[in-house]
């Protein structure tokens, strides 16, 4: 995290309120965060993000020692180190990525040791890789589509088709071209991660079927004409990604199997 403006008076009102560790890769966040929490009576816990070969951000893992050291000096409280393996997310990647993840999170440890810092937390992605991430001196995973799970991970076969838990209800609200029926979902609520290979979402229930189209509130549906639903059918559509969809909604509906209201969750954390 980037602490400065609002987000530097939200961390050290959080930082007061609760345990709090933040993540960071450089010495000028490192310093934002000292200056963010200046006057507090005790010190910020940091943990030092390092990239284990998604290059997305993260220092690289025999630097983490010297960032620890540079946020130590600056009078925050480094805790250990955390890696995210965004290069399992393709077929065939989610051992080798996990195997990546654990040399470089080794590494880190050894490299924040060098200068005095035990590691107590160890932090490990993903969803795609969580199999194979409870190893080594991991004490902790992050999986986030996990709870959820989606049909990316499904195609990656990171889960099952039964594992999947969230579904956009889509109705159909239009059938007057041949070629589709249109469905009242579009990339409002199932944002736009798709190809025309894989689709925009699964539709269940109608054999191997993909919204092959989005507009903002249309969804195009091409089925065999014998399985054709009739306006006002209601048809569970599966995201390809369920982070989108989550936060596209304020309220996700809990339904037992049969489809029968539970609860209601409030999504608490939407946008940034
Ligand atoms: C830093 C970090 N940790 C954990 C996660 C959760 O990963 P996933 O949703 O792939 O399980 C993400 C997701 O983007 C992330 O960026």
């Amino acid at each position: 995290v980037h602490a400065v403006g609002a987000r530097a008076a939200r961390i050290a009102s959080l930082h007061q309120a609760t345990a709090l560790r933040v993540g960071i890769d450089t010495p000028v966040s490192a310093d934002a965060l000292a200056a963010a929490v200046k006057g507090s009576t005790r010190r910020l816990e940091v943990v030092i993000e390092v990239d284990c070969g998604a290059h997305r951000s993260g220092v690289q893992p025999e630097q983490a020692g010297a960032l620890a050291a540079h946020a130590a000096a600056a009078g925050l409280a480094p805790v250990g180190v955390y890696t995210y393996p965004g290069h399992g997310a393709r077929p065939d990647a989610r051992r080798p990525a996990a195997d990546d993840q654990l040399q470089a999170l080794t590494t880190a440890v050894e490299s924040l040791r060098d200068v005095g810092v035990e590691a107590e937390l160890v932090s490990a992605g993903s969803t795609p890789t969580v199999a194979f991430s409870a190893r080594g001196p991991i004490t902790e995973i992050r999986p986030g589509e996990y709870i959820f799970a989606d049909m990316d991970n499904v195609r990656l076969d990171a889960c099952a088709e039964d594992d999947v838990a969230l579904f956009v209800a889509g109705t159909v609200v239009s059938d007057t071209m041949p070629e589709h029926v249109i469905v009242d979902v579009g990339t409002k609520a199932l944002g736009r991660e798709g190809n025309p290979d894989k689709g925009y979402g699964y539709a269940l229930g109608l054999g191997e079927t993909c919204l092959h189209k989005l507009n903002e509130y249309h969804g195009f549906l091409s089925v065999a004409s014998d399985q054709r639903p009739k306006v006002g059918t209601v048809i569970p559509i599966v995201p390809n990604h369920c982070c989108p969809l989550v936060n596209n909604f304020a309220e996700l509906v809990v339904t037992d199997s049969e489809g029968r209201g539970l609860d209601r969750w409030a999504v608490a954390a939407r946008g940034t």
